[in-house]
């Protein structure tokens, strides 16, 4: 059986590898028909044939190879920015992101919430989550518990300093940063923001001064008032305020000095509304360099401004309009940009110990996080995202024992979801309807409360008497409306808070690729960040140190002294929790 097939094996052989001059010579040998074609046609024929296939065959392999080989050069196995030898390589954009006070549990309260919201699987994860590369310390020289001007100071000059600190050192020395030394270097830069652009985090990029207060200071230096001249190309968020002199309606400043105009005799092209923000058209009409304030102070936080989009742009819109821009911008330079996008408001949230406004917050930030990827993904120029936080606020706990029963295993994230204001909203609403009400009789009061502020504006259709007597309460030692509302909404979803302040958790570190932020893989000190910041950029932040140290305090750096010895006691137990009700209210962020 075998035997009578062979010669259709090799008839079938020979059709499909007739082209190899070797088949054809080993078929002619084994089969009779070959030889019956060979006298046909003659072996000089059938070496010319196998020639030319050979040929053939050998230039196209040739062509296959040398495309392969040249797909290969032009477009490198990776787009992280880092070369064979471990060092940056090629044109790159790096972005950094913060999410301000945002800690582990955060996430797992705002996952719940949009699966609950939404109706999505338990495995539906934010896009946030599919990037979690490692975390990082967080403790500042003068805390366990560090703020947010020591935080992105850690970010911004990779060094540890004290609680307030905007790039200065525990000597009050200031200390280069990786934007102003991008800067130099030769890249566009940007900070994007929903909060004041004069506050702790990204001030801490374009100044330097001791205390995180001195935002009027802090103003004129982001626009260039300073010794080293412009060094932010795009600014994009809130804080009109420090910017306009005390003459005007809208000021926050302490003297006449207008920076807006400062900003722009210095070159800025300066936008203050929803609709010259609208005229920048995502980006595609930027005249860098730009200064947009969109705010007095800070954006409303997402769940409010959702409903004043005709007002504030969004965080996500900013970004999206910062990429375009400062991709725009370097597309004819060999160096791309460095830009810091700052979900600055989930700290307040934390602050405010308001899970619907976090909630919102996060989900705006995660938003704004994906856009990032998908620049990245489409834009020429290859670059890397990394995120983190500066520190975790409130103590968060997706748990909360609301009696002395041992507490069931439960938290309620629909009790969040028919929420459609932040508590901060409410209590504002609360003191303009007593403020255009003077003589409102407490029935009334009560009444307004319950049906609007907490029924339509909480979701809460079970509020107490005791409740809203709380919210009634105008006695010195009345706590704030808006903790109550915060309250209130927390105790129904069983989310519990620790603090009104920041908490020392270890915060999560996420990147584009951990490939591309490989070094900061596993658990970090925050400082690292700054320094992977610093080496992805490649930019040397001592020549900027040098170069502001030479200006030295003859241009005001900073004006108000800490006292390093006293801060340095701090961390030791001292019988604090004696104190009394006196409040030292002063609100730090
Ligand atoms: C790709 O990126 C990694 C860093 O994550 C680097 O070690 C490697 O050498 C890069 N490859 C090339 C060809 O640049
Ligand atoms: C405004 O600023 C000037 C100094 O620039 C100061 O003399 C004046 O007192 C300020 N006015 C107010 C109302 O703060
Ligand atoms: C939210 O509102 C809807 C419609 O008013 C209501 O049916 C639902 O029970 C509310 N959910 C909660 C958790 O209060
Ligand atoms: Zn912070
Ligand atoms: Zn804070």
């Amino acid at each position: 059986m075998a035997k009578d097939q062979e010669p259709l094996l090799a008839e079938e052989r020979q059709s499909s590898e007739q082209s190899s001059e070797r088949n054809v010579e080993e078929d002619a040998l084994l089969t009779g028909q070959q030889k019956q074609q060979k006298s046909k046609y003659g072996w000089p024929f059938w070496r010319e044939v196998g020639l030319f296939s050979w040929a053939v065959i050998a230039t196209a392999l040739v062509i296959v190879l040398g495309v392969l080989y040249q797909h290969q050069q032009s477009v490198p196995p990776n787009r992280s920015g880092w070369g064979k030898n471990g060092k940056p390589t090629g044109k790159r954009n790096m972005i950094f992101m913060v999410s301000d006070g945002m800690g582990p549990t955060s996430l797992s309260l705002t996952r719940s919430f949009r699966q609950t919201e939404s109706g999505l699987p338990v495995g539906d994860v934010l896009v946030m989550d599919q990037h979690l590369i490692g975390s990082s310390r967080t403790r500042s020289t003068s805390s366990l518990i560090t703020d947010s001007a020591a935080g992105a100071t850690a970010f911004s000059c990779g060094m540890k300093s004290y609680n307030g600190a905007i790039s200065v050192l525990p000597d009050h020395s200031p200390c280069g940063t990786v934007l102003e030394a991008a800067k130099k270097a030769g890249y566009m830069t940007g900070l994007v923001v929903t909060t004041r652009i004069t506050d702790a985090t990204p001030a801490c990029f374009a100044a330097h001064v001791n205390q995180r207060s001195e935002e009027d200071r802090i103003a004129e230096q982001m626009v260039g008032d300073y010794p080293l001249g412009r060094v932010v190309d795009l600014m994009l968020g809130g804080g009109r305020c420090h910017f306009l002199p005390n003459t005007t309606q809208g000021s926050c400043r302490a003297d006449d000095k207008d920076v807006t105009k400062l900003a722009q005799d210095k070159g800025f092209s300066y936008v203050d509304d929803r609709k010259s923000f609208d005229g920048l058209n995502m980006g595609s009409a930027v005249k860098l360099p730009l200064l947009g304030l969109f705010a007095a102070t800070d954006i409303p936080y997402e769940v409010d401004r959702r409903q004043l989009n005709d007002v504030f742009p969004s965080l996500d819109e900013m970004a999206q309009t910062a990429l375009r821009a400062l991709s725009d911008a370097t597309k004819d330079s060999d160096k791309g940009f460095f830009l810091m996008i700052e979900g600055s408001r989930i700290d307040h949230a934390g602050h405010g110990n308001d899970p619907v406004a976090q909630v919102h917050e996060v989900l705006a930030y995660d938003k704004a996080f994906a856009s990032v990827l998908d620049f990245l993904d489409k834009d020429p120029t290859q670059g890397v995202l990394v995120g983190t936080s500066d520190h975790e606020t409130g103590g968060l706990a997706t748990a909360r024992q609301l009696h002395q029963d041992y507490p069931i295993y439960h938290w309620f994230p629909d009790a969040l979801l028919n929420a459609t204001h932040s508590a901060a909203n409410l209590a504002v609403q609360l003191h303009y309807h007593i403020s255009i009400h003077p003589n409102i009789v407490q029935d009334s009061l009560a009444n307004y409360i319950r049906a609007v502020l907490l029924e339509q504006g909480l979701g809460v259709y079970d509020a107490t008497d005791a409740e809203i007597s709380s919210l009634m309460d105008t006695s010195p030692t009345a706590l704030p409306a808006s903790y109550i509302f915060a309250d209130i909404i927390s105790r129904r979803a069983q989310v519990g808070w620790s603090t009104h302040g920041h908490s020392a958790v270890d915060v999560n570190i996420y990147a584009s690729s951990a490939k591309a932020a490989r070094k900061l893989v596993g658990n970090h000190e925050n400082t690292e960040v700054g320094e992977f910041i610093r080496a992805y950029l490649d930019v040397d932040l001592e020549a900027v140190t040098e170069e502001l140290k030479a200006a030295g305090d003859a241009v005001g750096m900073g004006k108000e002294v800490v006292d390093i010895d006293a801060i340095a006691e701090v961390d030791h137990y001292q019988g604090d929790f004696k104190r009394g009700l006196e409040c030292d209210c002063g609100v730090v962020h």
